[in-house]
């Protein structure tokens, strides 16, 4: 067997693998709480799948344009319009199977070969695959300060003659942090400045708590012309819980989009027709349930903090948005990995390590499942953890013995 050097240098992603896992284990009756999840358990909006299904019925399901129907376009062009207070033409505009799709043509458009991309860590377990992929070197920064909030400064000491893209993600995964919008304004001014691309990934821009308002990257860009080097990724699986339908999309210059409109086409063709059709219902249909979603995980991400709060040691940074939580727990045990196992192979909770996400000691905890799967989850990482607890634990009909220190 020969496989290329590029496959070989990529990793599985985590967080799917994790899914597939729990999805196993609970076809088999196992009891196992998936505190490591990324998607809402909310049904998909009902326009959405009137829309879908009109289309289906109709039994003309075709190619499409490769950077997507004119009436998603369009929908996306509004949505632009609303929440980035822009308005851009079809020709700014690219719709790909997903957001990840969006990224990956936008960073095989923009990175040559040994070229840098920068983000701040923790990050999403795909971006350094990603790079990777397209040749790049992906090129992580932990902040100083150890805080889930990025700094310039911080920033500007890994910048090289070969950075080319900088990905900014706020509302983040794996942490909830939402950047202030003095780091958005200062990493635009800086990547005007110095003629780097930036990649705003936003696709949790609408899941933000305690009344904090998220801000387009457009208010503080100077140059909104043909030239600008702004690529905001979006898309509708994380606030229309639709992540199985696979729609993201891209706004940037028309020769950004081109290019990426190219690879695309050789790439899967458009996505397909009959989602386009599902996020045309669900972008310009009825939205409340949007807010209705992140008011839940508002209200879980509370639940969650809570209950952390009552473990000695466990630091937490509260999250802005999102539905992640990001604790460390070094204090009970260093290895993310080591410390997910155990919890695993104990009490059946799933949970990603921070290893994935680039930052040790930590966990990922996953706020998208029921308050009953949060508070359960927590009690039973409790009892492994807490050498005070009792000496057994019922999940379900079984009694678990705690046989460790
Ligand atoms: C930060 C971030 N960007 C992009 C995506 C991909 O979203 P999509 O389902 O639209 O491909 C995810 C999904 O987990 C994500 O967490």
């Amino acid at each position: 067997m020969s496989l290329s050097l590029i496959a070989r240098s990529i990793k599985e992603s985590a967080t799917l693998k994790l899914n597939e896992k729990a999805a196993l284990m609970k076809a088999k009756g196992d009891p196992v709480i998936h505190l490591g999840g990324g998607e809402p358990k909310s049904r998909a909006p009902i326009d959405a799948l009137v829309s879908a299904a009109a289309l289906i019925n109709s039994g003309e399901v075709r190619y499409t344009p490769a950077d997507g129907i004119p009436a998603l376009k369009k929908a996306i062009i509004r949505y632009t319009d609303e929440w980035y207070n822009r308005l851009v033409e079809p020709e700014n505009v690219i719709a790909s199977s997903g957001a990840k799709q969006s990224i990956m043509v936008a960073l095989q458009a923009l990175v040559n070969p040994q070229e840098e991309v920068i983000y701040p860590s923790p990050y999403w377990v795909s971006y350094p695959e990603m790079i990777k992929l397209v040749g790049g070197i992906p090129v992580p920064v932990v902040s100083e300060s150890g805080s889930f909030y990025p700094r310039l400064k911080d920033i500007e000491q890994v910048v090289t003659s070969y950075t080319k893209v900088i990905i900014i993600n706020s509302p983040n995964n794996p942490t909830g942090a939402m950047y202030p919008e003095e780091f958005i304004a200062e990493i635009i001014d800086f990547c005007e400045k110095r003629g780097l691309y930036l990649i705003m990934d936003d696709i949790y821009h609408r899941l933000v708590f305690d009344a904090k308002k998220w801000v387009p990257c457009y208010r503080y860009a100077k140059d909104l012309t043909e030239n600008s080097r702004l690529v905001v990724v979006n898309g509708i699986s994380k606030a229309y819980a639709m992540t199985g339908f696979r729609i993201g999309w891209a706004v940037a210059n028309k020769k950004i989009i081109e290019a990426m409109t190219n690879i695309q086409s050789h790439q899967t063709s458009g996505p397909s027709v009959i989602v386009q059709q599902a996020a045309v219902g669900a972008i310009n249909g009825i939205q409340s349930g949007v807010e209705s979603l992140r008011m839940t995980l508002e209200n879980n991400r509370n639940v969650l903090v809570s209950l952390l709060k009552t473990f000695d040691g466990v630091h937490i940074q509260e999250p802005d948005g999102t539905f992640y939580t990001f604790p460390d727990f070094s204090a009970y045990e260093k290895s993310s990995v080591k410390l997910s196992n155990l919890l695993f192979e104990k009490v059946q909770v799933l949970v990603v390590p921070g290893i994935e996400f680039g930052m040790e000691g930590h966990i990922r905890i996953s706020t998208c499942g029921t308050i009953k799967d949060i508070t359960d989850g927590i009690e039973r990482i409790k009892w492994v953890l807490d050498p005070n607890s009792p000496n057994e634990l019922y999940i379900g009909e079984r009694k678990l013995y705690r046989d460790w220190a």
